[in-house]
Order: C-alpha cells, then sequence, then structure tokens
C-alpha cells in the first residue's frame, strides 16, 4: 500500500531513486568534508548515507555526524584476522545498500574478497600522479626525487594496492621551496576539487568502469584519467548538468 502512496508522491519517487554512497575514513576526513559539501551544494549526484572509519576516534566521524550523517567506529582491532573485519564491514556497508563506496583517507589493505565484492562501485583518492608513487609517503618521495609536477588522482579500486584504473588526475607544481607540508596542502586542496566531481559522474551514470576500463559519457578514459586543470574543475562544478560536455 505505501508503493501506491509512493507513486501517488513525486517527492517521495525522487527520494527513493537518490544514489547512496557510503563512505570509508581513518582520520581527518577533509575529503569527507568535500563530499558533505558538495551534497549540500546539491552537487554531489546522491546523498552520502554512512561514514564508516576504523578508528573510532577519527575526526571525520564527527564531519559526519555534525552533517546529520550516520557515523559508525568499526575498530579493526576488535577482530581476529583481516578477514573477519572486512567480512565485518561488507555487512555493515551493505546495510546502507550503497550504489558507490568511496574510500576518503581509508588506511587499510583491503582483502581481494572486499574488493571484488565493490569492484566497479569503489573509488579511492590517492595523493600522486598515478602510477608514481603507489603506497605511502607521497609527498616526501617526490620531493627527495627532485620533481617538478605532483599531484592527486582518483582510480577504481582493484586488488593491486593504488593500482586501480585512474580516472582523473589533478597537478601542482613543485617549487624549490616546498617542504612536505607545503607540498601536502597544495595537493590537499586539488583532492577537495577533484574528488566530488568524480563522485557525481559515477553517480549522475557518466563514469562506469567497463571491461577495458573506465569510460566517461561512453569515451574510454586515458590510462593516467583525465587531467583536471583549476579551470577545468571550475567549469565542470558550475556546468549545467543538461549541457552535453566531452570533458
Ligand atoms: C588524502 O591525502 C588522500 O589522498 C589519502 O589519504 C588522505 C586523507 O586525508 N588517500 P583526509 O582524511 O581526507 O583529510
Amino acid at each position: 500500500m505505501s508503493e501506491e502512496t509512493d507513486n501517488l508522491n513525486g517527492f517521495e519517487a525522487e527520494q527513493a531513486s537518490t544514489p547512496r554512497v557510503v563512505v570509508l575514513i581513518s582520520g581527518n576526513g577533509s575529503n569527507l568534508q568535500a563530499l558533505i559539501d558538495a551534497q549540500s551544494y546539491d552537487e554531489l549526484g546522491g546523498e552520502i548515507v554512512a561514514v564508516i572509519s576504523n578508528k573510532a576516534d577519527a575526526y571525520g566521524l564527527k564531519r559526519a555526524r555534525d552533517a546529520g550523517i550516520e557515523a559508525v567506529a568499526l575498530p579493526h582491532r576488535e577482530y581476529d584476522s583481516r578477514d573477519a573485519f572486512d567480512g565485518a564491514l561488507i555487512k555493515v556497508i551493505e546495510r546502507h545498500e550503497p550504489d558507490l563506496v568511496v574510500l576518503a583517507g581509508f588506511m587499510r589493505y583491503l582483502t581481494p574478497r572486499f574488493v571484488q565484492r565493490f569492484f566497479g562501485r569503489m573509488l579511492n583518492i590517492h595523493p600522486s600522479l598515478l602510477p608514481a608513487y603507489q603506497g605511502l609517503n607521497t609527498h616526501a618521495r617526490a620531493l627527495a626525487d627532485g620533481v617538478t609536477e605532483h599531484g592527486v588522482s582518483v582510480h577504481f579500486v582493484s586488488e593491486e594496492l593504488d593500482g586501480g584504473p585512474v580516472v582523473v588526475q589533478a597537478a601542482v607544481d613543485v617549487t624549490p621551496e616546498d617542504t612536505e607540508e607545503s607540498l601536502k596542502a597544495k595537493v590537499h586542496s586539488r583532492e577537495h576539487l577533484i574528488y566530488p566531481i568524480a563522485v557525481r559522474w559515477f553517480l549522475e551514470g557518466r563514469l562506469i568502469l567497463a571491461a577495458k576500463g573506465p569510460t566517461l559519457d561512453g569515451t574510454p578514459l586515458p590510462s593516467q584519467g583525465l587531467r583536471l586543470s583549476h579551470a577545468d574543475a571550475a567549469e565542470e562544478l558550475d556546468e549545467d548538468l543538461s549541457e552535453e560536455d566531452d570533458a
């Protein structure tokens, strides 16, 4: 009977079809905040229905609660094995029936079972221009190598750590004055710009992980993803959704 009511009620019907997002974090959650902000401006293309952290004291859990989003602490230390933890995590995630799982500073190695469960509908953000600097301490390693360009990548998650198909990248210049902290801050500001865009592309059905790799609006993406300049990103955020744009 409620179905009949729903059909007569446009608002409820629209609510029922809003894509659902679960975000996994371990710490500060500044990328989570960028996603929450995009949602509040109606620019995310969906709704963050839960935030899950493997650390109970993660600041990102407070960000979620402040935004009225369910915040779940699932401390990995309470589980005997990786597999037991990932099994519990899968259960909590699936309870929220997400269309997309977003890793935003989730500092855990994921078991193949977990990756397979959400393959093609799980994104991660990594602070380097992949495939360069997979793993940790990316800013320090980039500085030590004397590179002139560094940045951030959003990619689909595969079983290879930081090795899944790249969707989008943003670059920053590295100057002789840069320190690890300054470089991290520059990259972070790009992260906050491009992650909501990639999430929105996915939730709008524009970004798909096809058999041969990711496509945007049906067009295969280059192997290192699309490079978004600051201007591109700004334009993307202002874009009229009805507009056709071959980004
Ligand atoms: C970011 O640098 C992200 O690229 C990496 O983890 C960090 C998370 O930062 N995966 P925050 O918690 O979103 O502030």
